[in-house]
């Protein structure tokens, strides 16, 4: 069933788990995070690059997304990730998604928050939540963003900024970064905590993928709600759609929709491991 973003992460706030936003790129790794959430009794996040929004369409992908929501009992929620482009941003508003990552971690200050105030401006008449990230996460996703530090600010002027421009989850720079981890990470839960302590927004930890799960627990009791992952879901994709082709070949088999159906099962594998870590899995329903 579709609720918005906000009350699924506030649910898992008030709850003391973290919630998962899981980037899709087509309809199978959609229904494979659907049918993942359904199988485990836990709301999830469907989170979609502003690269894949504009491959296939705001519109198309909620379509799409309704359809499956519809058809699901547990809370999903459709999500626009990592977007700097105004333009975007507006149209998937208007195709009724349900929250938006405006990004403005490569602007000013100033105008970083004017930006995101516009946003805010479009997306609440419309029902529509608001994250925001006026601090880089490194990494490169999708097109979108920087291996260096461009950005960052003092907890307060953050939190500050987050309360101006009216927005509803926070997505600080916590040390961890988009893909695959080359280097171990200095990671910041003690950010975390400090965070909550000065403001009652959901805290969106990025950059899933790598993380063990002691470092997922630490960064869940210190409060974070939303948690990110992409990479991971690309490589189960991958990896599975090889090894299933690889085993059809061999049997001479030339039929898509048996590999296809192996791929899905595996994606959803990958992604109901995450919604167990996370401590969502049989929380389905303490939305509000
Ligand atoms: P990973 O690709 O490292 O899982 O990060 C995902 C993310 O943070 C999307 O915004």
């Amino acid at each position: 069933m579709r609720t918005s973003t906000k009350s699924i992460v506030h649910a898992a706030q008030d709850g003391g788990y973290a919630v998962g936003a899981f980037n899709i790129f087509d309809g199978l790794t959609l229904r494979a995070v659907v049918r993942a959430a359904g199988e485990k009794r836990s709301p999830a996040i469907v989170q979609v690059s502003a690269r894949t929004a504009k491959a296939l369409g705001p519109r198309f992908l909620a379509r799409m997304f309704e359809e499956l929501a519809a058809g699901s009992d547990v809370p999903l929620s459709l999500h626009l990730d990592h977007c700097p482009d105004l333009e975007l941003t507006r149209a998937v508003i208007d195709a009724g998604w349900s929250s938006v990552l405006f990004d403005a971690s490569h602007l000013e200050l100033a105008e970083a928050a004017e930006q995101t105030a516009r946003v805010v401006s479009w997306a609440h008449p419309n029902g529509v939540d608001v994250e925001s990230e006026i601090e880089n996460i490194v990494g490169v996703e999708d097109g979108v963003g920087s291996d260096a530090l461009a950005h960052s600010y003092a907890d307060e002027e953050l939190v500050r900024v987050a309360r101006e421009t009216g927005v509803d989850l926070l997505a600080p720079h916590l040390g961890t970064a988009h893909g695959q981890y080359k280097l171990p990470p200095v990671l910041l839960p003690q950010r975390v905590s400090h965070l909550r302590r000065l403001t009652d927004l959901p805290i969106v930890l990025h950059g899933g993928t790598g993380l063990k799960p002691e470092e997922f627990r630490s960064f869940i009791s210190a409060g974070v709600s939303k948690i990110n992952v992409s990479t991971a879901v690309k490589h189960a994709y991958l990896d599975a759609m090889e090894e299933s082709l690889g085993s059809a070949r061999e049997a001479g088999r030339r039929e898509p929709l048996p590999i296809l159906g192996e791929v899905e099962r595996r994606v959803a594998d990958t992604v109901a491991s995450f919604l167990e870590l996370f401590g969502s899995a049989g929380r389905a329903g303490g939305e509000r």
